[in-house]
């Protein structure tokens, strides 16, 4: 039996139970982080307990936790779940209110809550072969950088996508491609990586922003810039990433093989130095 942890207790999941008047319920008022657990360890903690103080900070709600709280709660939650590797989904609403108003209510105390599930292996013989994606308009509002639960947009494209024979939805705005609906971005052309700037259009991917520290320290080229629809479609190779993805090469877009059609060699690099760095992170040599 799969434990989460709710407000303070750690228990069964199918006994974690809010109540029908939180806010997260009734409004999407929260914010989440999906943490990948390799060998036992949260990978990219801090990052995510950044990410997530600054989601909180933008939807005005006071973290209920310190830093070291939210560590050794994950750390426990991922100990008392079985597999070392895991997904780690946490989520902080703005609790429970006396009645439904748009407008904050007074003193309310967030809700927390956090579960486990185990990993599904992201680099297999699927997303060897590559995956399918189509373009679809970007539909969501102007705070993409907060990592809100309010996530019927995305839900709604990436269903789109699912019903098309995709995998995954790569969002165009004013002509350009921003992310996927649950991934960022990343082009290869001659060789040189490039995937959108942070900003409020888009999350900032905790998978991407490893993916640019190992480029510089590997000396792979790099830039951070918006992406045309035409450079997209003209794109070596497209790859979609996130912390449950990791790093999928798209092959087909749109019905219209990327480049040769088939994981190319810049994703063949990137993903081994993905999997060397989980490997120390495994060893507790890396975080
Ligand atoms: N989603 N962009 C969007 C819109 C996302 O939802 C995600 C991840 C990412 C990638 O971010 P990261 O590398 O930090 O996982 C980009 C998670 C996995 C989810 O909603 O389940």
């Amino acid at each position: 039996m799969t434990t989460a942890y709710l407000n303070g207790d750690f228990l069964p999941l199918d006994q974690a139970c809010v109540p029908v008047m939180d806010r997260g319920f009734l409004f999407g008022d929260g914010v989440y982080e999906v943490i990948p657990v390799y060998g036992g360890k949260l990978f990219r903690l801090a990052h995510h307990l950044k990410r997530l103080q600054k989601s909180l900070d933008a939807v005005r709600i006071a973290n209920p936790l310190e830093v070291d709280a939210w560590e050794s709660i994950l750390t426990e939650l991922a100990a008392r779940n079985p597999g070392s590797d895991q997904a780690v989904y946490l989520q902080v609403t703005r609790g429970v209110a006396p009645r439904r108003d748009h407008a904050f209510p007074d003193a309310t105390r967030p809700t927390v809550f956090a579960m486990s599930s185990p990993s599904a292996e992201p680099v297999d013989s699927t997303s060897m072969q590559g995956i399918t994606a189509i373009t679809l308009p970007d539909i969501r509002w102007q705070h993409c950088n907060i990592k809100a639960i309010t996530l019927l947009p995305n839900v709604l494209l990436r269903q789109q996508a699912i019903d098309a024979g995709s995998v995954e939805a790569i969002l165009l705005k004013d002509g350009y491609a921003i992310e996927g609906a649950a991934s960022n971005v990343f082009i290869v052309k001659n060789g040189v990586l490039v995937t959108p700037p942070n900003g409020p259009a888009l999350l900032p991917g905790i998978t991407r922003d490893l993916i640019l520290e190992l480029a510089v320290a590997n000396a792979i080229p790099f830039r951070e810039s918006s992406i045309p629809d035409a450079d997209l479609r003209g794109a070596d190779e497209i790859w979609l990433t996130s912390s449950t993805r990791e790093i999928s090469p798209v092959t087909k877009l749109d019905d219209q093989p990327v480049g040769a059609g088939q994981p190319g060699p810049a994703w063949k690099t990137m993903i081994r130095l993905f999997q060397e760095y989980k490997e120390r992170v495994r060893r507790g040599q890396a975080s």
